[in-house]
């Protein structure tokens, strides 16, 4: 099998020859292995129909479900806009502190043991203060999780703020008054929900002011709207990186303008395939941004509701794609430590546990 030989920098540390002497049937057991960072995971999107149910008990509330086995059947989704239906219906099982914590608990042991180093995590505050839960509530139960999966189990865990793009800008300028207490329990903030008909330009007033403020800024583009909202979100939004992105392809110029400032797209195979932006994972179009030179990711979006975590996510799509090998993937794993917010002193250090990862699996020790 041929590798992609993306072209693009970071220049691999090991040696070319270390890829191709790891043979295809230990691609799953590397995928596994392999230190990464997530940098595209929406909290709420772990929830669990265990968890949902065990929350709902907890908190005395019913469900329109009788059973985990027919909420899970219920998660046939036909496009974006028939998932986050779910998904936000689901949230409102979320009420205490407690909640918050036990959801963004169960992510980070689960995402440790996937060898994932660094996860920049996103939350919606708007879907629960809306119903009545205190910003205070939500962002104090996240940040626990994070400081203690950070003492326990030694993973970066930082928080993305996303505003609801289905809502006004005076309500997001809203969201950031209520967060403004809190600064420095999140990095950034992002841009998440329904795609169409929401241009990046509605936030273009919030986002600079989060930008004045050194935030970090990410959005969702072109996951469901066309490159023009990539656009948007590089130009107007002046967004680090962009989430999902996938639909670039269909303008070379702005693949190029990617490909050249090494802007991050964070791209979620399985939700593309669940969400139907692709047909299959053979049909996904991950060989092409790599080959594009782009700086591509893999990450789980709402893993709970799209079939698998960050590892199934990556074992799955290389089983669905030949073109896909040993090189491939530490491409994607080196470009999600350059991608991360991380201090770079932290990145040098994942790079060299990721270097050390593949020349042992060349070695055959892996
Ligand atoms: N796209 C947009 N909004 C979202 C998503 C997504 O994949 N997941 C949760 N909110
Ligand atoms: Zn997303």
């Amino acid at each position: 099998m041929t590798a992609l030989a993306p072209s693009a920098p970071p220049a691999t540390t090991p040696d070319p020859a270390c890829f191709s002497a790891i043979a295809r049937e230990r691609l799953p057991a590397l995928l596994r292995r392999m230190p990464k960072a997530e940098l595209h995971l929406h909290i709420e999107g772990t929830l669990e129909p265990e968890l949902i149910f065990r929350l709902a008990a907890r908190n005395g509330l019913s469900l329109p479900y009788p059973s985990v086995d027919t909420l899970r059947a219920a998660y046939a989704f036909t496009d974006l806009q028939s998932f986050l239906d779910v998904y936000y219906a689901a949230a409102s099982v979320l009420r205490e502190e407690a909640d918050f914590f036990d959801m963004a608990w169960a992510y980070l042991e689960r995402a440790a043991a996937q060898n994932v180093l660094c996860a920049e995590i996103f939350f919606d505050p708007q879907t629960h203060t809306a119903r009545g839960v205190p910003f205070e509530t939500v962002i104090r139960g996240l940040h626990h999780a994070c400081q203690r999966a950070h003492a326990e189990l030694g993973i970066e865990a930082r928080l993305i703020l996303c505003f609801l793009r289905h809502l006004s800008e005076d309500e997001a300028f809203a969201t950031l008054e209520q967060a403004l207490p809190w600064r420095h329990h999140f990095i950034g903030v992002g841009l998440d929900s329904s795609e169409r008909g929401h241009p990046p330009e509605k936030f273009a007033r919030v986002f600079a002011r989060c930008r004045e403020l050194g935030l970090h800024v990410v959005a969702h583009a072109g996951e469901e709207g066309p490159p023009a909202y990539i656009e948007a979100a590089l130009d107007v939004l002046q967004v680090e990186r962009i989430d999902h992105g996938v639909r670039c392809l269909e303008s070379p110029d702005l693949v190029r303008r990617l490909a050249a400032r090494r802007i991050p797209l964070t791209v979620c195979p399985l939700s593309n395939v669940k969400l139907r932006v692709f047909d299959s994972l053979a049909r996904h179009n991950l060989p092409a941004l790599l080959v594009a030179g782009l700086c591509v990711t893999v990450n789980s979006d709402d893993p709970a509701y799209f079939g698998g975590y960050l590892d199934q996510n990556l074992v799955e799509t290389f089983a669905a794609l030949p073109q896909l090998g040993a090189a491939e993937a530490y491409v994607l794993a080196r470009n999600s430590f350059e991608a991360s917010f991380a201090p770079a002193v932290l990145k040098a250090a994942w790079v060299a546990q990721l270097d050390a990862l593949f020349q042992a699996f060349a070695l055959g020790q892996g």
